[in-house]
């Protein structure tokens, strides 16, 4: 076998040099397009293509109130502190308070003037494809969550003894059988969720026909996605 590879590249000094011009271009290639953090490198500065645009992967919560701080993560965005852009109502932009800027991951507050839209990353000139983001409206455990587990029963059997309690915030977090009632920031992977839409665990209220009305659920799922706070 390294015969025969011997003999062919001894015998075939075209392939091999082609072979050594593929390799030169493409270590140039990669060599450029992971300068773009340079500030002094111009092939860094960003046209399209050119393999530098920020990547925006997540952004979580994509529904919360404005005021919060939300984290997005992706690639690409540099070491110096750009941009995270909303939309407005109007269709213009507003821009976030950063709290935190890396390569992958930002920390921002959404702006007072955010409306239901993309939200994008923008580094210098380039800016990443939007995610979905929506304005919810803060949700207090106390005021609004509360009364819906009392209205819809929860309370009566989730408020006594054993299992579950979703009375205060430390007892839903603590949770029951199958582990936290709720995980912080994380609605769609949250128990009670799940059992408000009988996904993994019997439907809740235990024994109702049908789940509790889809604006009630989304009440709690927005308490969650702000952080489950006791509040
Ligand atoms: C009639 C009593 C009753 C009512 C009312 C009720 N539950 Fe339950 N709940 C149960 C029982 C019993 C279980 C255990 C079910 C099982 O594991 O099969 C349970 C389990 C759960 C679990 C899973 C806990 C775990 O860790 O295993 C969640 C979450 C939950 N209920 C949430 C709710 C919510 C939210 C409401 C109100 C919308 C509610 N329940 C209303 C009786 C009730």
């Amino acid at each position: 076998m390294s015969q025969s590879f011997h003999v062919s590249r001894r015998s075939n000094p075209f392939r091999l040099s082609s072979a050594v011009v593929f390799c030169a271009a493409t270590f140039l290639w990669i060599g450029c397009s992971d300068q773009g953090d340079d500030p002094k490198d111009p092939l860094g500065s960003g046209g399209p293509g050119d393999g530098n645009e920020p990547q925006l992967t997540s952004v979580v919560p994509a529904r919360t109130y404005v005021g919060d701080e939300i984290r997005l993560t992706g690639s690409e965005f540099g070491t110096d502190e750009g941009t995270v852009a909303f939309t407005t109502a109007s269709g213009g932009t507003a821009f976030a308070t950063i709290s935190s800027w890396t390569d992958t991951e930002i920390t921002a507050h959404v702006p007072s003037d955010a409306a239901d839209g993309g939200v994008r990353v923008q580094v210098g000139t380039s800016s990443s494809d939007p995610l979905d983001f929506e304005v919810a409206p803060e949700i207090s455990l106390a005021t609004h969550v509360r009364p819906i587990f009392q209205t819809q029963g929860c309370l009566s059997c989730h408020g006594g003894s054993g299992g579950l309690f979703v009375d205060t915030q430390a007892n839903i977090l603590a949770g029951g059988g199958r582990g936290p009632g709720v995980i912080p920031r994380n609605s769609a992977g949250s128990n009670i969720i799940k059992a408000l839409h009988g996904d993994g665990i019997p439907l809740m209220p235990q024994g109702a026909p049908q789940p509790i009305p889809a604006a009630q659920i989304l009440v709690i799922a927005d308490w969650i996605d702000q952080g489950a706070r006791d509040n």
